[in-house]
């Protein structure tokens, strides 16, 4: 028996400035949806809480750049999400938004309480400031080149051309992204969580006593902790969020991770007064479901807070998933290239159940996994129309043509008729035993087995070639369909909610709690079904070629978009262009860096010598592609080590405003050595 009597489930509360996508849903939503459809149907004590994000940096930035106030971005966000959930049945007992009163006064009073025990620490720390914009410099809103490898357009926090974690003060010729002026350095006081000072904790609360978190999710904490955990700042120098709660803080709010779990406990406090007992208890089981760039903060920052603050729960499990990408890309807000769920419901009416199967069925559970079109198109038809939708059509089209529509009284039974009877409840204690270690593909798959049992039985007795000969059979053969029809309307629910309501109309079945799956008397003799509806529909090769044009379309206008260049650096003088020294080189050799996904090695001819370059575009080349291309080289760079390799120079790289990288080469072939200038 399980210690808990009930269980508090939370969905990552997604940013409120942009629409909602097939990735939110099939990493976070739709997983958490089936769970706790189940545990509803189970009886269990269940609530689910969300909401939306809508404090942070980018927020601001986007209502600067649409002339409106962050207030209106949310506003219209909110709606819209709140809207797309709901269309897509993601039940929610309450979904909330950090602008509100109830979450400004929870996420206050909590900072306080961890003020007041001491939990912060304070430091003044110089800060990059933009003068144009009168504003502190968040990190991610800086780009310069990165110190480590070279590449122009580094962010202040992170490289990604290798890779490096960076601070803005690293950042070779630093640029704000939101004047394109050099910033200048201003000192700023912050409060922060000094998350070494949990480590241990953290160590055996989470290597120790969670070794069942999903191996993802655990390895991810595992490799932080192994990094050693350093303080985070949870104040930003900002006028959009919830104010820092101490005299002398005036211009200082919450960082937008630190406020926006506990958004978590305001819309719960919002939703009962009884909010207390969900989060404070220990008989309460609290699970967070969360894409995997949330990990870190809902099983490090999150259970750090939480346990500074004394009376909490920490989560019990966090079943965070990988990414889904859209027909072989990263799905992308600024490239739009996703799938935005309010587009969807648009041009597939009613077929909100298509995409939940798709995406329960091919969910990035263990690895990030790929959409595409023609995949969903053929679930639909192979999986949908010709498995489930043709089974349950058959046994209500025939129990009304053979039956005026009333279940018929079981007769004899013979070997296969048990066999079949016998493993509908096996089936369901599959589905159960899946949905309860949070594999949900496993368990649709097995909810859909249920349906191909009913298939094949319906093809191996033929009951339409029976009818006449051995009528009693008949009977035998359609009671045992419509049993497992009913079973499929239990636990088809908690993935396909549309599909499984208009399945119990159907069969004129109440609702049921998740104990009647498995039973193999749900309908009884002389139970008088209605006539049968349309389930699913095949989806036609031009449906789908609609959405792959559109795509294209995308990628096309992507690529001919004239995306702002980065802001022109400030002016050198004549003697430092000629202080650099660059050469035609050609590639000899070239393989991948051990352990790095970006960074290849190299060996170039440079007229003068032949030498090895580490560069950072392993993204973009094979490496067995590129031996023989021209390439500009800076041969005078100071040697640099990167990864244990000696870097003697560099490559230069175009890189557009996508991150993009290609080479800079002559137009024809040219002797190494060949100066450039
Ligand atoms: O990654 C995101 O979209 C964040 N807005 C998730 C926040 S989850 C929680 F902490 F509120
Ligand atoms: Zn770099």
């Amino acid at each position: 028996m399980s210690k808990f009597k009930r269980t508090l489930v939370t969905t990552a509360l997604p940013y409120a400035n942009g629409p909602v996508h097939i990735g939110h849903l099939a990493g976070v939503y739709v997983p958490a949806d089936i769970y706790v459809r189940y545990l509803r149907m189970k009886g269990e004590d269940i609530l689910h809480i969300g909401g939306s994000d809508e404090h942070g940096v980018p927020i601001t930035l986007k209502a600067r750049n649409e002339g409106v106030t962050p207030q209106d971005i949310v506003d219209k966000y909110h709606n819209l999400i709140k809207d797309s959930f709901e269309k897509f049945g993601i039940t929610f007992d309450v979904y909330s938004r950090t602008s509100s009163e109830m979450h400004h006064k929870t996420a206050s009073e909590f900072f306080k309480k961890l003020y007041d025990n001491g939990a912060f620490i304070e430091k003044e720390t110089d800060q990059y400031y933009d003068e144009e914009a009168g504003q502190f410099l968040a990190d991610r809103y800086i780009t310069g080149t990165c110190p480590q490898c070279n590449s122009a357009g580094a962010y202040g926090d992170q490289c990604e051309s290798c890779g490096t974690s960076l601070n803005a003060t690293d950042l070779i010729n630093p640029k704000s992204m939101v004047s394109g002026s050099t910033p200048v350095m201003k000192k700023t006081k912050h409060w922060y969580l000094p998350l070494d000072q949990h480590q241990e904790f953290l160590e055996k609360w989470i290597l120790k006593d969670h070794k069942e978190w999903k191996p993802n999710v655990y390895g991810q904490c595992k490799s932080w902790l192994d990094l050693g955990l350093q303080p985070r700042a949870v104040s930003r120098d900002l006028n959009w969020g919830v104010p820092v709660p101490l005299d002398g803080a005036e211009g200082k709010v919450l960082y937008v991770w630190f406020d926006a779990p506990i958004g978590y406990i305001s819309a719960t406090r919002e939703l009962t007064d009884d909010w207390e007992k969900y989060w404070k208890d220990p008989e309460t089981r609290l699970i967070h479901f969360i894409g995997k760039d949330n990990i870190v903060f809902h099983c490090i920052v999150f259970p750090s807070m939480l346990k500074a603050e004394g009376s909490f729960n920490l989560p019990d499990n966090v079943p965070a998933n990988e990414f889904l990408n859209l027909e072989g890309d990263k799905i992308s807000t600024s490239r739009n290239w996703a799938v935005w769920l309010h587009e969807y419901l648009d041009d597939f009416k009613d077929k909100q159940d298509v995409l939940r199967y798709v995406l329960t069925a091919n969910a990035p559970e263990t690895k990030d996994n790929d959409f595409t079109w023609r995949d969903f198109q053929a679930r639909n038809n192979n999986e949908l129309v010709a498995i489930l939708g043709n089974f349950v059509n058959r046994a209500v089209v025939l129990t009304h043509k053979y039956y005026d529509g009333e279940v018929p009284l079981m007769g004899e039974t013979d070997p296969f008729d048990i066999e079949t009877l016998e493993a509908i409840p096996a089936l369901v204690t599959r589905i159960e035993s899946n949905l309860d270690q949070f594999k949900f593909r496993e368990a649709v798959r097995e909810a859909m087995n249920l349906a191909r049992l009913g298939n094949k039985y319906l093809a191996d007795t033929e009951p339409w070639k029976l009818k006449k000969t051995n009528p009693e059979r008949v009977k035998t053969i359609l009671n045992i369909s419509l049993q497992i029809t009913a079973n499929l309307a239990l636990v088809m629910e908690p993935f396909l909610p549309f599909t499984a309501k208009k399945m119990r109309d159907m069969l004129a079945m109440d609702e049921m709690n998740w104990g009647e799956c498995g039973k193999t008397e749900l309908l009884r003799a002389a139970h008088k079904i209605n006539e049968g509806q349309l389930l699913f529909e095949k989806i036609e090769d031009e449906k789908i070629q609609e959405q792959l044009d559109r795509l294209a379309q995308t990628k096309i206008s992507n690529e001919t978009d004239n995306k702002e260049a980065a802001p022109a650096k400030e002016d050198i003088a004549f003697d430092d262009f000629t202080k650099m020294d660059m050469r035609v080189g050609t590639i000899l050799e070239a393989e991948k860096v051990a352990k790095t996904k970006k960074l290849l090695k190299i060996k170039v001819d440079t007229g003068i010598d032949k030498r090895t370059v580490v560069s950072g575009i392993a993204e973009f080349f094979e490496p067995e592609t590129i031996v023989g291309q021209q390439v500009c080289i800076l041969v005078n760079l100071a040697p640099r080590k990167i990864r244990g390799i000696e870097s003697q120079g560099m490559i230069l790289m175009a890189e557009d405003a996508d991150g993009r990288l290609d080479f800079v080469a002559p137009g024809s072939k040219i002797k190494p050595g060949s100066e450039i200038r």
